[in-house]
């Protein structure tokens, strides 16, 4: 999604903006721009395609040496990806950076051009920048221009603006989209996330809806409607910029997936009291769980498929029904959501608009809201009853792995901690079942990752096909989803899951002759119905990869083509090492068809948009 950043201070803006849009570029984008503002006018270059394009525009430009500035990094909504379209826009004494779609933009775009307004690029934003523009001329005041624009549109923005007559001035405001800023010894930042300015700072601030940030090289300031000076905490990373950088890895998505088990470990240990579940520290009063009669988990992609997981432990553990939801269906086909309801957000940035819309729609209803979030100070996070974070670090690949992985491992906790607060489960389970999440979890996807270069090896089997199909039962079908996911994401490889046993009545007509099919087997007491699928798929001439734990390898015959035998004991840590190694193959997959594994055409790490 867009990426905006914005500077001003004592030293060239030029190169910090460009360096805080490589830092945002994990967001995924499309074309790249900024705009320096000088004495009296604002220069433009923009670009469609990578940064790389735009720093080359920008030397040909050679540009007016300039101290303040804003840059944008566009995922195309409204208008094709090209030079035109790209950000910053300018109207009048106005230009901006925009995160965000104005939804009534049409209207808006009617009533300014009767005020002399034309527009040249397809966009919402450009309309934005015209609203800002048409209050400036009444009001001459920046702040209010802000405000009486913000009040016209429906939609979301996190918008960075220049006015051509306030050198060294940036105004920023936001509504759903996020937005942070930051002062520093260089100067002061705008930004859409903190990664863009971890190398100057590891203080922030998250403004609030509602106020004005001003930054200029003294410092930053916050403005409420009356024009008062507002007050926002400052907050601090825990991570350092080493975190957000590749360590040696060819791609982030490979480094992230190598943290996974320290990620489960600095996740799980802190909810961990006489070795069970405590989330007193996080979400006082969860231990009441025993009175929510239904759950709901929210969430968008990969987050939604770590809800599939949660479903299958808090139904086995707790007894607790859950219906996992799309968060995008959610907020728009009215829920039946009772009092006695708890609704789950799963999401790593925590700025997911369609999960940020559903948190909404389940708190307008008055039901309990807990959200799981990966960034802490996210919206997600402030608005949910309660939090609970889950510790992965910073995730910059857009395909999400370690995420993934601690929200199962939160979700499993959660299950327990249900479990024990209803006694549908015996206090030794409940202590063993802890005990696998900081211990055997982990150390059996370090073990898996030490062979990496296997399921290297076994993918290159793979990487010529069109299409691929996944089966599992049980919990494997629910892995089988997010393996296949992973698959489309980053390798363009189409795929489907499918629960084995569902295969036959349907999906089996598109078995024929080499097509690929992985089967996952780490449930025991499914091992010989998964077998019987594989069986079914092999005589229509698929050829098959089995992931199959170590104990069903020994005590069955897979009749497959392929074998990765997962070197993890049955029930939790076979499933998550299921996980890792559908996301390391997946990895491996799209690395051997040569793609730009951690920026996925059309991707964004962070769909703050509907
Ligand atoms: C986007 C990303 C996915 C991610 C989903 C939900 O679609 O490309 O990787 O799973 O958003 O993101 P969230 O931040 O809410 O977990």
């Amino acid at each position: 999604m867009c990426g905006i950043i914005g500077f001003s201070g004592a030293t060239p803006a030029l190169p910090l903006l460009l360096d805080g849009l490589r830092a945002l570029e994990y967001r995924g984008y499309d074309s790249a721009g900024v705009a320096l503002s000088g004495d009296g006018a604002t220069f433009t270059v923009k670009s469609r395609g990578r940064i790389d394009t735009l720093e080359e525009k920008l030397k040909a430009a050679d540009l007016p040496p300039a101290l303040c500035g804003i840059g944008h990094t566009r995922w195309a909504t409204h208008g094709e990806p090209s030079d035109l379209n790209s950000h910053p826009h300018t109207a009048g004494a106005v230009t901006l950076v925009h995160n965000g779609i104005i939804e009534n933009y049409a209207a808006l775009a009617h009533r300014l051009t009767l005020s002399g307004y034309k527009f040249h690029s397809e966009t919402d934003t450009e309309v934005g920048a015209a609203l800002i523009d048409f209050y400036y001329r009444l009001s001459g005041d920046p702040q209010n221009s802000l405000f009486a624009a913000a009040d016209d549109i429906r939609g979301s923005f996190a918008f960075g603006v220049l006015f051509e007559d306030r050198p060294g001035e940036i105004y920023a405001i936001r509504r759903d989209s996020p937005l942070i800023a930051a002062h520093t010894e260089k100067g002061s930042f705008i930004a859409s996330d903190v990664t863009a300015v971890i190398e100057h700072t590891s203080e922030y601030f998250r403004p609030r809806e509602g106020i004005i940030v001003k930054i200029s090289a003294g410092g930053v300031e916050f403005f409420d409607r009356e024009g008062q000076k507002a007050d926002c905490e400052t907050e601090r990373v825990d991570w350092s910029v080493s975190r957000a950088q590749r360590s040696g890895y060819a791609h982030f998505m490979l480094k992230e997936i190598f943290e996974e088990p320290e990620a489960i470990r600095k996740t799980v240990s802190p909810r961990l009291s006489g070795g069970l579940p405590d989330f007193g520290k996080d979400a006082p009063g969860l231990a009441e769980l025993s009175r929510f009669r239904r759950i709901h988990i929210v969430g968008c992609g990969t987050a939604m498929h770590a809800g599939l997981m949660g479903k299958i432990f808090i139904e086995k553990f707790a007894r607790i029904p859950v219906c996992v939801e799309i968060a995008s269906e959610f907020r728009y086909r009215d829920p039946i959501l009772e009092p006695h309801d708890l609704v789950i957000l799963l999401s790593q940035s925590g700025e997911t608009a369609d999960t940020l819309a559903a948190l909404r729609h389940a708190k307008s209803r008055g039901v309990a809201t807990l959200a799981i979030v990966n960034v802490i100070g996210s919206s997600v996070a402030r608005e949910a009853d309660r939090v609970i974070y889950t510790l992965a670090g910073p995730e910059i690949a857009v395909a999400s792995t370690k995420a993934y992985s601690v929200q199962c491992a939160i979700l499993a906790l959660f299950a327990v901690s249900a479990a024990l607060s209803k006694k549908a489960l015996p206090e030794p389970t409940a202590r063993r079942i802890c005990e696998s999440l900081v211990n055997a979890v982990p150390d059996s996807i370090a073990r898996l990752l030490a062979k990496s270069e296997r399921i290297c090896a076994l993918a290159r089997n793979y990487t010529d096909c069109e299409d691929l199909f996944f089966i599992g039962r049980g919990i494997d079908s629910a892995l089988c989803t997010e393996g296949s996911l992973k698959l489309k994401e980053i390798s363009y490889i189409h795929s489907e899951a499918y629960p084995a046993g569902e295969l036959k009545h349907g999906t089996i007509s598109l078995i024929t002759d080499g097509v690929p099919v992985i089967a996952l087997i780490t449930e025991t007491s499914l091992c010989e119905k998964v077998i019987s699928a594989v069986r079914e798929v092999r005589s229509r001439g698929a050829r098959v990869l089995c992931f199959a734990t170590r104990e069903a390898a020994r005590d069955h015959t897979i009749p497959c083509d392929d074998l990765f035998e997962l070197d993890a004991p049955s029930g939790l840590p076979a499933a998550f090492c299921a996980a890792t190694a559908l996301q390391l193959f997946a990895y491996h997959a799209a690395a051997l068809r040569g793609l730009d594994v951690d920026k996925p055409r059309n991707l964004a790490k962070s769909v703050t948009v509907e």
